[in-house]
């Protein structure tokens, strides 16, 4: 994901800036430049690839004296990696950075155009700058232009801009995207998407809401609101670095499940519009000429796959079948030319997923990929990629990737069904989408809770997550969350399933995690947990609905579709897993045995 570093103040700036950019590495990026501004000349070097090709292009640079920096990292959402792609972008005599995407940049680009403006890179990011001299030209203030600028823009940003028209300055501007910004004793102030930029230089930060902006110099910083000018409030910055990788969470997991509403936003940015689904990823794939999706994939992005089989026969009323990567490479597989030839991973490297495209493509299939790293292998050689914008994902135990494999796979589910449901039910599937990010949001009284309840789920002989539908594969996600870090026993398992086995298990030390919606299959669903209390096992029960047979009860939101309630449950699951595997004393972000990136078969 994108990350923002800016700087005042007369420190030598080239070194500030591309340290800032290092701290924001871990994100995730495909390209990278600054801007400076000092005596009113504004140096500017971008590069596409990794820092190190920066670093290469700014060596003979250096900036002493009282300046203004921006530096950007970028992570492609409208645009290929290129470098003229890369930020910042200028204009006559501006250069601006952003975060986020603008969705109304394309009328402003087409306005912007038949003015005369010419438009250097694809990206929606450039409009702004050209928007902001735009103004200054018509004789607005610097101040005013800035404000007119943000005033006409639609969607989620972190901007940091600078202009000879004022080069003491730098304007900012925030909206559902994060921007910081800190300041020290020596009057120096410091701009970052996160505090890790800014830890050892500032001492205290502002943590700005959504739908403020402003402007800062060496003496001041001048924020607003809807045009109202309001106060700063300052917090104290931590100053070790790994507490601010981590943003103070004890673990990289616990840190990526809190990030899954803000991750989720940044999947859907852009891809719903007018309450319409809009994938321009897949609209050279024509989906009239397909009678079956056939998913390929490995461990949870497996999950994935699962669930959306459901969501591809039920919205998109087409046939769904899933396979496991490895499975699949040795069966000899039948594959027809009809079929659309899905593969989800979020390294974009798993062997298995990545061997299984290419039998694919060798069989003259169209290729569809869901990853998290653009220029992956899977990416490289699939006919069309869909990026699931989930951000680095440190912890070895998939969460946010996982959260935002599945709402691509229900955006693609309902971009191919739109023709295929009606009016309504379309409607209630956005409406849905839209509130996953709030879905996400942890409730910390649900996570204090599971923290206590985890002590009682230290011992026994194993763990059954059950569930139907859609919340079958999430049960088998929430064992293998469990497995992977906790390392105690526990299977998913279909919840109509067990009375045909498994069940014979069932006793005081089988600890079942019963997920049970409202929405879905709950009168059937709570007749299968009845079972398993009946012969007297543990039963930890998940649901909206009080349910008087469950030992422990984590209550959920009585939400109206059954993907929120997915969504609820799976922080839930992935909570427990964390806080069992911290009582027993595990490193929860590099689990025994398992690696992050599996690129042998
Ligand atoms: C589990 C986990 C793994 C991966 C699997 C596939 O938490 O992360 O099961 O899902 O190794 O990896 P990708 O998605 O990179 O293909």
């Amino acid at each position: 994901m994108c990350g923002i570093v800016g700087y005042i103040g007369k420190r030598e700036k080239r070194e500030f800036l591309l340290d800032g950019l290092k701290e924001l590495e871990y994100r995730g990026y495909d390209s990278a430049g600054i801007a400076v501004l000092h005596q009113n000349e504004i140096n500017y070097f971008k590069a596409s690839g990794k820092l190190d090709n920066l670093v290469e292009k700014t060596k003979d640079f250096r900036s002493i004296g009282f300046g203004l920096g921006i530096a950007h990292t970028r992570w492609a959402t409208h645009g290929k990696p290129t470098e003229i792609n890369a930020h910042p972008h200028w204009g006559e005599f501006s250069f601006v950075i952003h975060n986020g995407i603008i969705e109304n940049y394309m009328d402003i680009k087409k306005d912007l155009q038949s003015e005369g403006v010419v438009f250097l890179s694809q990206t929606d990011s450039e409009v702004i700058v050209h928007l902001f001299e735009k103004f200054v030209n018509l004789g607005f203030e610097p101040e005013t232009a800035f404000e007119k600028t943000i005033a006409s823009l639609k969607g989620a940003y972190a901007i940091l801009l600078i202009s000879k028209v004022a080069s003491q300055k730098i304007f900012f501007a925030k909206n559902a995207v994060p921007l910081i910004i800190g300041k020290n004793e020596e009057d120096e102030l410091f701009f970052g998407s996160s505090d890790a930029p800014l830890i050892g230089f500032a001492s205290e930060v502002i943590y700005l809401e959504d739908g403020t902006y402003g402007w800062a110099n060496e003496k001041e910083i001048n924020l607003y609101k809807d045009s109202k000018q309001i106060e700063l409030s300052f917090k104290l910055l931590n100053s070790s670095k790994i507490y601010a990788q981590k943003d103070g969470y004890r673990f990289f997991m616990e840190k990526e499940i809190y990030e899954q509403s803000a991750v989720t936003s940044e999947t859907l940015m852009g891809r719903i519009k007018d309450e319409k689904v809009y994938l321009e990823e897949v609209e050279n794939l024509d989906f009239s000429k397909i009678d079956e999706i056939k998913i390929c994939a490995c461990g949870t992005s497996y999950h994935a796959a699962l669930t959306s089989s459901y969501l591809f026969e039920r919205i998109s009323k087409i046939r769904c079948s899933v396979e496991i990567a490895s499975e699949f490479r040795y069966k000899k597989p039948l594959l027809t030319q009809k079929t659309l030839f899905l593969v989800i991973s979020q390294s974009g490297e798993t062997a298995d997923t990545l061997e299984a495209l290419k039998m694919a493509k060798r069989a003259g299939l169209k290729t569809l990929s869901i990853c998290n790293v653009d220029n992956s292998s899977i990416v490289r050689i699939s006919d069309a990629t869909i990026l699931t914008r989930a951000g680095i994902e440190k912890g070895v135990a998939s969460t946010k990737a996982f959260a935002t494999q599945v709402l691509s796979l229900w955006l693609l589910a309902l971009h191919v069904g739109s023709e295929k449901i009606d009016e309504n039910e379309y409607a209630s599937e956005i409406k849905a989408m839209r509130s996953i990010p709030e879905v996400l949001r942890v409730d910390e009284k649900i996570h204090e809770k599971i923290h206590r309840l985890s002590k009682r789920y230290l011992h026994g002989h194993g763990f059954f997550f059950i569930g139907r539908d859609i919340f079958f594969p999430l049960a088998l996600e929430g064992a293998l969350k469990l497995k992977e870090i906790s390392y105690l026993h526990a299977e998913g398992y279909p919840a109509g399933e067990m009375k045909h086995g498994p069940i014979a298990l069932a006793d005081s030390k089988l600890f079942t995690i019963a997920l049970m919606p409202q929405t879905m299959l709950y009168e059937k669903t709570k007749s299968n947990v009845e079972e398993l209390s009946a012969r007297d096992a543990t039963i930890l029960a998940i649901s909206p609905k009080e349910f008087e047979l469950a030992d422990d009860f984590i209550k959920t939101a009585p939400h109206e579709h059954p993907m929120s309630e997915f969504f609820e449950m799976m922080v839930i699951t992935q909570l427990l897993a964390l806080e069992i595997s911290i009582r027993l004393g595990n490193d929860v972000d590099m689990p025994r045995n398992l690696a992050k990136s599996v690129t042998v078969e």
